[in-house]
């Protein structure tokens, strides 16, 4: 029996997927067929929520709506608002995200109300999933301003969302050099298959609960420092090491303590992840941008060294940390955005899991005592 068990669910496959193709031996990620790679060099991110929730990419009707709409909810409700500001600033920002999400989610006043139609039509959820996509910058970007003592800037409906995220974060339009890696990071965060923070939130949505538990579920599992909160943790590396003429004493100590090395490293690519291309050209952009080449000397550094020693590759997380950093970003921040980006995709996959539902439910080895009686 013992011998079936595969710990972590590693080479598993649970079921189909039509959102996502994660192909390790090509480094390629298809999103409904599409290469990212290509997606983020052409495409707003709302064409990618739009590809993902309905299989195609959007007309130029169908793009414009999706704005409107989109720009229509960006505005955080004041009961929303006041939610946040009960929690202290000293919550860790997913926290936040989560109880903001979950305040949404008790607010929807769709269906019955019962729990047995609360998985809900599809036409509902896809309004939910269109009303969380378009709350997350502001929840997000409130959430850094607030930490800050900064007051809350409303959105912007003048702007496409990757330049209104910036706006209402920092409260001055941005560089389009900036808005453009920001908007690729969001694409290429947007959606990874049966990653853990997915498959949490399909595991949820198949005992026929309601979309907001799945999502508000999918943040806790992405806040781990193996998932989501691993752009975050390879910032406090970089502070850590300091520059590149460090990196070679500094990974010494740290491979004889057996650490692990945030931003390097991936269940399902083992030589190399498909983002980290695209993402480097747009930290590089970056670079270029705020005149930082020790950002990039200390990123080069840590890489060849790294890859050099054991042979693991950096995975999307090792250049979106920094380039969220040289974008003004708190480190804490980071893996919210990757919340906001990630949405899509889990709404995706809620949708897709209604459609075809099976409830998850896995068996388990018992290892305890044998049958015993009180005395
Ligand atoms: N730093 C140091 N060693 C690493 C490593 C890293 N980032 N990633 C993997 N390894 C080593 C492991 O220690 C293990 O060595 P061992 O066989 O001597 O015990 C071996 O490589 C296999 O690693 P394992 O943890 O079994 O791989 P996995 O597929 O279970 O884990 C991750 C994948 C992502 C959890 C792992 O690579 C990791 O922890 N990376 C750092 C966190 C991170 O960046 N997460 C974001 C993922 S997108």
């Amino acid at each position: 029996m013992t011998d079936d068990i595969r710990k972590g669910l590693a080479g598993v496959v649970v079921d189909e997927t039509a959102i996502s193709k994660v192909n390790p031996d090509t480094n390629s990620l298809l999103y409904r067929g599409y290469p990212v790679q290509e997606l983020a060099a052409t495409q707003p991110f709302e064409a990618i929520a739009h590809l993902l929730w309905h299989g195609e990419l959007p007309t130029d009707d169908e793009l414009a709506a999706f704005r409107a709409h989109e720009r229509a909810h960006r505005a955080l409700a004041p009961e929303v608002r006041a939610a946040i500001d009960l929690l202290p600033t000293s919550a860790h920002p997913m926290d936040e995200v989560r109880t903001a999400l979950s305040v949404i989610g008790a607010r929807d006043e769709t269906g019955s109300g019962s729990v047995l139609d609360a998985a809900g039509s599809v036409e509902d959820n896809l309004a939910r999933s269109a009303l969380l996509f378009a709350q997350l910058p502001a929840i997000v970007a409130y959430g850094q301003r607030r930490r800050r003592g900064d007051q809350l800037v409303e959105p912007r409906d003048d702007l496409d969302y990757a330049a209104n995220f910036l706006w209402m974060t920092f409260g001055e339009e941005q560089d389009p050099v900036v808005v453009d890696a920001f908007n690729r990071s969001m694409i290429l965060y947007a959606e990874h298959s049966f990653n853990a923070s997915t498959f949490t939130a399909r595991v949820i949505t198949s005992t026929m609960s309601d979309l907001s538990s799945a999502v508000v579920g999918a943040v806790g599992a992405l806040k781990g420092p193996l998932h989501g909160g691993a752009n975050e943790a390879v910032m406090h590396l970089f502070d850590e090491i300091g520059s590149a003429d460090r990196v070679a004493a500094w990974l010494d100590e740290a491979l004889a303590q057996k650490r692990k090395i945030m931003g390097f490293g991936h269940r399902v690519y083992k030589s190399g992840d498909s983002r980290v291309p695209t993402m480097k050209a747009a930290l590089d952009a970056l670079v270029a941008h705020y005149d930082r080449p020790d950002v990039a000397a200390l990123y080069d550094a840590l890489e060849s060294e790294f890859v050099g020693r054991k042979g693991i590759y950096p995975n999307l997380d090792y250049p979106s940390g920094p380039a969220y950093s040289l974008m003004g970003f708190d480190t804490v921040t980071f893996t919210p955005l990757f919340v906001a980006a990630r949405v899509t995709g889990w709404t995706a996959h809620i949708m897709e899991q209604q459609a075809s539902n099976a409830l998850i439910r896995p068996l388990s080895a018992y290892v305890g005592p044998d049958e015993r009686h009180i005395a």
